[in-house]
């Protein structure tokens, strides 16, 4: 772990684990909580010797690769599991979560009016397991959020207010492949705030949306390290993006 990051390593022994804000350059940023069952990857299990959620994530920061934790406590103890990161949230509108789950990452941009465009390049090459949180105000029109390569585009999603949906297509080699849709919410109203998570597994995108499963979207650039930077893009004089989370860890 990079030296800067000490002091988060001495404050974090206190029981608050939100100090890792003091490891400014590279904040990790814990998102308590995800709704529903979540499966870690590549788990390990420390029941053993972790007996508190500060200890826990700790742990996690000082391992290679990982991005998530699992904290189950009762009757004074504490389970907990260090994982490289998530692979699939499961019953998220029904399951009673049985634990609570920490991603460790970084909030990369927030409160940002969108039109017509703003570029993020990403802090380190996706790897699965990774999640990627997006708050989003819809705007009045359409609003974008692409995976790029240089200027070609893996993974480009479009909020269509005019028609409630959500487009997916890819553009590479300069050719747009085809459009994948569906309209399986017809609520997206003009500015409406929308929650997206994108879970990356070996073979496509999970991507969920306002906390219930939406769709896949298949890995069309099997190389994910390609992968450079993220664009949004929205029309009109609205839209704003209002927190994009990555796992960095
Ligand atoms: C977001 O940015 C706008 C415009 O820059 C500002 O007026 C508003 O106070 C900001 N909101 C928050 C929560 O920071
Ligand atoms: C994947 O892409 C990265 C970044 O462009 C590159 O360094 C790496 O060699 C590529 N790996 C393969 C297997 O092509």
């Amino acid at each position: 772990m990079d030296s800067r990051c000490y002091v988060l390593w001495l404050f974090v022994l206190t029981p608050a684990p939100l100090l890792v804000n003091t490891c400014n350059l590279s904040p990790p940023t814990l998102i308590n909580r995800l709704p529903g069952r979540v499966t870690g990857l590549a788990c390990q299990d420390l029941s053993g010797t972790i007996t508190t959620t500060a200890q826990c994530v700790i742990h996690c920061l000082s391992q290679e690769g990982c991005s998530m934790v699992r904290i189950d406590c009762g009757g004074g103890r504490c389970r907990c599991s260090v994982c490289q990161g998530v692979e699939d949230i499961e019953d998220v509108t029904s399951a009673t979560p049985l634990a609570e789950f920490y991603l460790l990452g970084s909030i990369l941009l927030s409160n940002w009016t969108v039109p017509p465009a703003k570029y993020v390049h990403l802090p380190v090459p996706i790897v699965t397991g990774h999640v990627f949180r997006f708050v989003l105000n819809l705007g009045t029109k359409r609003s974008s959020i692409e995976l790029m390569i240089g200027s070609q585009i893996a993974f480009y999603l479009q909020f269509r207010l005019n028609t409630g949906g959500i487009i997916r297509t890819w553009l590479l080699n300069n050719k747009w492949g085809q459009n994948e849709y569906e309209v399986p919410h017809k609520n997206f109203s003009p500015n409406s705030e929308v929650e997206l998570i994108y879970i990356v597994s070996p073979v496509d995108y999970k991507v969920y949306v306002n906390s219930v499963f939406f769709f896949t979207f298949q890995h069309r650039e099997p190389n994910l390290s390609r992968i450079d930077k993220i664009k949004f893009a929205a029309e009109g004089d609205s839209g704003r993006l209002k927190s994009f989370f990555m796992s960095t860890w």
